[in-house]
């Protein structure tokens, strides 16, 4: 061997496979994920009218889309407004705007639901956050006051659909109801906040089990406010931990207790990551439904995993338990280095622009399995922005 071979050549060699086997920083893995978003969602923008929203993709691979009235017309805007924040793009703030404003008329347009929570406060709520421009207030204000008149005194919760199951339920509240308080708490006034804390402390006492996992679905007496039966609309069965709604519930409890300071809304938090973390695979993207016997051939739901990164994050900067913490952060960034790999991270101008692959939207109904969906992509970018401290 040459003096060259053994002092320079090998140790470059050397030096060069270190390098390539090297973990990505999650500095530089955020980069990545945002330099993507600025090609995809301009992409998915392209493709729709002036009052649609994206929904997903059909089996061929065609964009499917819903009016503004589908619960998640607030996404794109979402998605568009975070993707702005992190790399101060004006042509992304221009579709960030562009997109919100085709909410303009949702309030009088369409026959609002629980669901005005996601939508207004992840679109028009962003869009006031990231710019400070009063102009976007009056929309989730007027917003705040429509959801808090869904609110039964009696039965201490708000109502989540407006339909009643051919005749099934009377006062149906599902988990995911949760999320849509933090428009009440950002948007509301003393009222709303009450009835947002109402909403959320009923929910601890009704929906959870012992072991910290949820219902998805609980139909109250409006009346009486009894509650007169429990079972699942979206999960595996009635008793089973479907994996997305328990998601909801870490995020709105963790929500929940940053937005009030009440303790026994971390408390609720903490409890449910308890539950979940140890019921994760290694690569932190749950199945689908946590109790489906077909575990570990079942499907996972990346859109619970970016929920789940999310509140996790958040979390892990509010708990006081220090082991917990560190938990919560870790299993975050598990979840995060595995959407943002090629097993589920988009390539440049694939999936029609949305970010990631294998979502699963009602699994029982068929519907949207194994998909992107656009709330998977939100929540994976709030995620990110989370975990650097820019959000
Ligand atoms: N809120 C509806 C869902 O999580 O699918």
């Amino acid at each position: 061997m040459s003096f060259l071979t053994r002092h320079l050549l090998l140790p470059a060699a050397l030096l060069l496979c270190l390098g390539c086997t090297r973990t990505e920083s999650m500095n530089s893995l955020t980069d990545r994920v945002f330099t993507l978003a600025q090609t995809q969602l301009p992409l998915l923008s392209e493709s729709l009218s002036d009052t649609n929203t994206p929904r997903s993709l059909d089996k061929d691979g065609n964009l499917v889309t819903a009016d503004i009235g589908w619960w998640c017309s607030g996404f794109l805007p979402g998605s568009l407004w975070y993707t702005y924040e992190y790399t101060g793009n004006e042509k992304i703030r221009d579709l960030a705007a562009k997109e919100s404003h085709k909410l303009d008329s949702l309030l009088v347009r369409t026959k609002p639901d629980h669901d005005l929570g996601f939508q207004l406060n992840c679109s028009y709520g962003n869009a006031f956050r990231a710019t400070g421009e009063a102009a976007w207030r009056a929309l989730p204000e007027a917003g705040a006051r429509v959801l808090a008149a869904r609110f039964s005194p009696q039965a201490g919760v708000l109502r989540s659909w407006n339909h009643n199951n051919g005749g099934q339920w009377r006062f149906p509240v599902i988990i995911d109801n949760m999320m849509n308080l933090e428009l009440l708490m950002r948007f509301g006034d003393e009222d709303c906040r009450e009835i947002a804390l109402k909403h959320a402390r009923t929910t601890v006492r009704n929906h959870f089990r012992p072991d910290g996992t949820s219902y998805h679905l609980v139909d109250y007496d409006p009346e009486t406010g009894a509650v007169r039966g429990k079972q699942t609309v979206q999960g595996l069965s009635d008793d089973s931990a479907w994996a997305r709604g328990n998601a909801w519930g870490l995020y709105g409890y963790t929500m929940m207790y940053e937005l009030s300071g009440e303790a026994d809304m971390l408390a609720q938090a903490e409890l449910i990551a308890r539950a979940l973390l140890p019921r994760l695979p290694e690569d932190g993207i749950p199945y689908w439904d946590f109790d489906d016997p077909e575990i570990p051939d079942a499907l996972r739901d990346a859109s619970a995993g970016a929920i789940m990164a999310s509140a996790l994050v958040r979390l892990a900067s509010l708990t006081g338990d220090r082991k917990l913490a560190r938990a919560c952060r870790r299993t975050a960034e598990t979840q995060l280095r595995t959407l943002a790999s090629p097993a589920y991270l988009a390539a440049p101008g694939e999936l029609r622009g949305f970010l990631l692959k294998h979502g699963v939207g009602h699994k029982p109904a068929g519907s949207e399995v194994d998909v992107p969906l656009t709330y998977a992509d939100y929540y994976f970018l709030e995620a990110l922005l989370r975990y650097n401290e820019r959000r």
